[in-house]
C-alpha cells in the first residue's frame, strides 16, 4: 500500500475522533504484513485519564482480532482542518506499545510533514533504546 492511502485512511479515521474536552483530533491506520488495515482514533473521556490515543485504538483493536504482524502506521492529528497537516508525532505510552509487538528496526511510522509531504521513521528512530518482549527473555 502506498503512503499517501494509509495517510487518506488516517484522516478518515480523524473524522471519526471523540474529543470534547480537547478538541484535538487524532486519527491512525495501522497496516498489517498482509496487508489489511485497522483505523483509529482518539477517544476521550469526563474523567480524561481513561483517554485513549488514536494508535492505541488501532492496534487493540488489531490484536483483538488476532494481529501480531505489523509493518506501518500513518498518523495524523490537529485542532483544526488546517492544523490537521501538521506533524503529530506518537506520544510516548503509544511508542510504547508499538514496542511490544513491532520490530523497531522494520517498523515505520508515517507522519505529515506540514508541507504536503510525509516523512517515515522507524520505530527505532522514535523510541532508541526501547525496551520491550526481548529485553524480558
Ligand atoms: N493523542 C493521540 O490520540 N495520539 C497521540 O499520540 C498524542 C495525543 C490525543 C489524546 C487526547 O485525546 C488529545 O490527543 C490531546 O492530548
Amino acid at each position: 500500500m502506498e503512503e499517501r492511502e494509509l495517510i487518506r485512511l488516517a484522516h478518515e479515521a480523524r473524522h471519526r475522533a471523540y474529543t470534547p474536552y480537547s478538541g484535538f483530533k487524532v486519527g491512525a491506520a495501522l497496516l498489517t504484513k498482509e496487508g489489511k488495515v485497522y483505523q483509529g482514533c482518539n477517544i476521550e473521556n469526563a474523567s480524561y485519564g481513561p483517554t485513549n490515543c488514536a494508535e492505541r485504538t488501532a492496534f487493540f483493536k488489531a490484536v483483538s482480532e488476532g494481529e501480531r504482524e505489523f509493518e506501518a502506521i500513518a498518523i495524523v492529528g490537529g485542532k483544526d482542518e488546517e492544523g490537521a497537516y501538521q506533524t503529530c508525532a506518537p506520544c510516548g505510552v503509544c511508542r510504547q506499545v508499538m514496542m511490544e509487538f513491532c520490530n523497531p528496526r522494520e517498523f515505520r511510522i508515517m507522519l505529515e510533514d506540514g508541507k504536503g509531504g510525509i516523512r517515515v521513521y522507524t520505530l527505532e528512530e522514535l523510541l532508541p533504546l526501547g525496551f520491550g518482549p526481548e529485553n524480558l527473555q
